[in-house]
């Protein structure tokens, strides 16, 4: 069973104050939510301690926006599962984008990422996508695939989410049309051959495609930047019908 994973991804926005405003406005919003579905913010380090707290008694979940491999050592910037776990941390998002892009991550230090969550009991939301570019030359299958291939290897199927974003559609307003992310979903799945694997898709995600892109076969769940950030837009998509 598919239980769909709704999760905002807040990047790196939202002080503490600006969580507590925020939840006090959004966990109104979801307290009727049926249960058929999981809601999780990825908030910052920062504010995972206030949010933990604020969260308690409702359901809501909580992701970080990263996780490392090693439990303590000398990694300086880096955080670690016991680290998450104390603040009742339950997902963790590896491989995103933007440390794809920016600090040059590797499928190999994703897959040792989601690995970590894994065998710490966290549950990694493993990103993947292609570019612009990539598409255009018709090479995102092959990237995707080399992403879900060497991203996946080696974890337990049944305790991992994999989010299909396009980087075109990234804050860019532009969301990948509901049928072409539901075959690439379709795609994934048929990949890992796991056909119970959970797989989001991201990339533009709002108020008004989220009833669709609900409704496709393939899709279960969303993973969701800008418009997570305001409290009535993400509790419009947690609540899609
Ligand atoms: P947007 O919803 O702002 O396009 O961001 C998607 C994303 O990167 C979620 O991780």
């Amino acid at each position: 069973m598919r239980k769909p994973v709704i999760a905002g991804n807040w990047k790196m926005h939202m002080t503490c104050s600006e969580a507590k405003d925020y939840m006090s406005v959004f966990l109104p919003l979801i307290k009727e939510t049926s249960n058929d579905r999981h809601i999780v913010i990825a908030p910052p380090f920062t504010s995972l301690s206030t949010m933990a707290d604020l969260s308690v008694m409702s359901n809501l979940e909580l992701s970080s926006q990263n996780v490392h491999w090693e439990d303590s050592g000398a990694f300086t910037a880096e955080i670690s599962p016991s680290m998450l776990l104390e603040h009742r941390v339950k997902y963790a998002i590896v491989g995103h984008s933007e440390p794809r892009k920016y600090f040059s991550e590797s499928d190999k230090q994703i897959n040792l990422r989601a690995k970590s969550a894994q065998s710490n009991h966290l549950i990694p939301i493993v990103c993947v996508g292609e570019t612009f570019e990539q598409r255009e030359k018709g090479e995102a299958e092959r990237v995707i695939r080399r992403q879900v291939e060497q991203g996946l290897e080696e974890l337990d199927f049944t305790n991992v989410v994999v989010a299909y974003e396009p980087i075109w559609a990234i804050g860019t307003g532009k969301t990948c049309e509901s049928i072409e992310a539901n075959r690439i979903c379709t795609l994934i799945r048929k990949w890992s051959g796991y056909s119970d694997l959970r797989i989001q898709y991201g990339g533009s995600v709002k108020p008004s495609n989220i009833d669709e892109l609900m409704s496709m076969s393939d899709i279960d769940g969303v993973l969701v930047g800008g418009a997570s950030l305001d409290p009535e837009s993400f509790g419009r998509i947690a609540n899609y019908n």
